[in-house]
C-alpha cells in the first residue's frame, strides 16, 4: 500500500500546556486531528467550568489561521470538587469528562486525589449524569514497584470503583499492561486509550546503551509481552480501545537533567507512528476504526466527515522542534518513520 486514506481522526488524551509552549505544539495537532481531550493538569490546574472556558478560548485563539480544531475540554478532580462542579461540567457542553489524578502520581498532581473514596459523592453525580471518568490508573505507594503500579491499582482501586459505580463510564488512560487490557475485556462501560510508545517500545528502550529520558512518560514503559497484548487489544477492532496519545511536551533541558520530567512528544508525528505500529502486525485496515471511529462512539460524539491521507515516505524524526527554553525532542527523534502526513 502506498497511500493510506482515513477519516479525520481524534486524539482522546492530549496535554497543550498553554502560553508559548501551547502555541508551539497546537499546530501539529491540528494538522492531523479534528477533536483533542484536552489534558487539564496546568499549574494551577483547570478545576471548574469557569477554568475550562478560559482555557479552552486561550487554546481557539493559538489555532493557525484557517485551520479548525475542537478542543474537548476536562475537569481535574481535586478532594474539593464537588457534585455542583459536575452539574455545571454537564450544563456547560463544552467540559466532556473529569480526570483523576492520584495526589503525587505524575505532572503537575499535587493536587490530585488523596483517597479516591473521597471522590465517591462526586463519581455519584458523575454516573447520574453520564460524564465519562478519565483515570491515570496508578498506585502512588513508594513500597509498589514503578513497574507494578498500574497493575496494582486495577486491583486495589479500580475494581472497587466498578462495584461501587456499575454504570460510571470510565476510560483508563494510557494503558501498559495485559492486566489493562483484560481488565477492560471484561467490564462493560469501561475504555481504554493507547499511546504510540506502548505500541511501538518496551522498557528496553529506556536503557538502550545508556539512559534514555526521552523514553520515559507515565505510566512506564513495559516489557515486550506488554507491549504485544496492546498492540494485540489495539488492533483487534474492539471498539473499547481508541487513539489517545498522551502527547506530554517538556523543554529539553527538563528531561535532560539529574530529575527528568516524565512524557513523550509525539503529537508532531502521531498518525505516522500509529500506522507504522498497526502495519508491523499487517493490520493497517484496522487503524481508521481505533483513530476515527472508537472514540466518537464512547463520547457520544458524531464521527469526523473529512479525511486524511498518509503517504508510504521514508523520513527521519526531527532531533528537535521549536520549543519555548531549550527545544522539544520528538518521541523517536532519529529514527525513520516509512508513513507521513501530508506536509503543511
Ligand atoms: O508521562 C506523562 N506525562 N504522564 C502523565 O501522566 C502526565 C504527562 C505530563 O503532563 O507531562
Ligand atoms: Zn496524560
Amino acid at each position: 500500500m502506498q497511500k493510506l486514506t482515513l477519516t479525520r481522526p481524534d486524539d482522546w488524551h492530549l496535554h497543550l500546556r498553554d502560553g508559548a509552549a501551547l502555541k508551539a505544539v497546537l499546530p501539529h495537532t491540528v494538522h492531523q486531528f479534528a477533536r483533542a481531550i484536552i489534558m487539564p493538569n496546568l499549574k494551577p490546574p483547570v478545576r471548574s467550568v469557569a477554568d475550562a472556558a478560559a482555557y479552552r478560548d486561550r487554546i481557539l485563539a493559538a489555532i493557525p489561521a484557517g485551520q479548525r480544531f475542537e478542543p474537548l475540554m476536562t475537569l481535574y478532580l481535586t478532594d474539593n470538587t464537588s457534585p455542583e462542579d459536575i452539574l455545571a461540567a454537564k450544563a456547560s457542553e463544552f467540559v466532556k469528562a473529569v480526570k483523576y489524578y492520584p495526589a503525587g502520581a505524575t505532572t503537575n498532581s499535587d493536587l490530585g486525589v488523596t483517597d479516591i473514596r473521597k471522590c465517591d459523592r462526586v463519581f455519584e453525580a458523575m454516573q447520574q449524569v453520564d460524564i465519562p471518568l478519565l483515570l491515570h490508573g496508578e498506585v502512588t505507594d513508594p513500597e509498589v514497584d514503578t513497574f507494578d503500579r498500574e497493575k496494582v491499582f486495577i486491583e486495589q482501586h479500580l475494581a472497587p470503583l466498578k462495584s461501587r459505580f456499575p454504570k460510571l463510564r470510565v476510560v483508563l488512560e494510557h494503558i501498559t499492561t495485559s492486566d489493562a487490557v483484560q481488565f477492560v475485556l471484561a467490564n462493560d462501560t469501561i475504555a481504554a486509550t493507547i499511546t504510540p510508545q506502548h505500541l511501538l517500545f518496551n522498557r528496553n528502550s529506556l536503557f538502550k546503551g545508556g539512559i534514555r529520558p526521552h523514553f520515559y512518560c507515565l505510566p512506564i514503559l513495559k516489557r515486550e509481552e506488554h507491549r504485544q497484548a496492546l498492540l494485540q487489544a489495539a488492533t483487534s477492532g474492539n471498539p473499547k480501545f481508541f487513539l489517545g496519545t498522551d502527547s506530554a511536551p517538556h523543554t529539553r533541558s527538563s528531561k535532560e537533567t539529574s530529575c527528568g520530567c516524565a512524557g513523550c512528544y509525539s503529537a508532531l508525528h502521531a498518525m505516522a507512528l500509529y500506522a507504522e505500529a498497526f502495519e508491523s502486525v499487517d493490520a493497517l485496515e484496522k487503524l481508521e476504526a481505533f483513530a476515527s471511529f472508537h472514540g466518537p462512539d464512547f463520547y457520544q460524539l458524531p464521527r469526523n466527515t473529512d479525511q486524511i491521507t498518509l503517504t508510504k515516505t521514508t523520513w527521519r524524526i526531527p532531533d528537535e522542534v521549536p520549543f519555548p527554553e531549550s527545544g522539544l525532542v520528538p518521541l523517536g527523534a532519529g529514527q525513520e518513520l516509512t508513513w507521513q502526513m501530508a506536509r503543511y
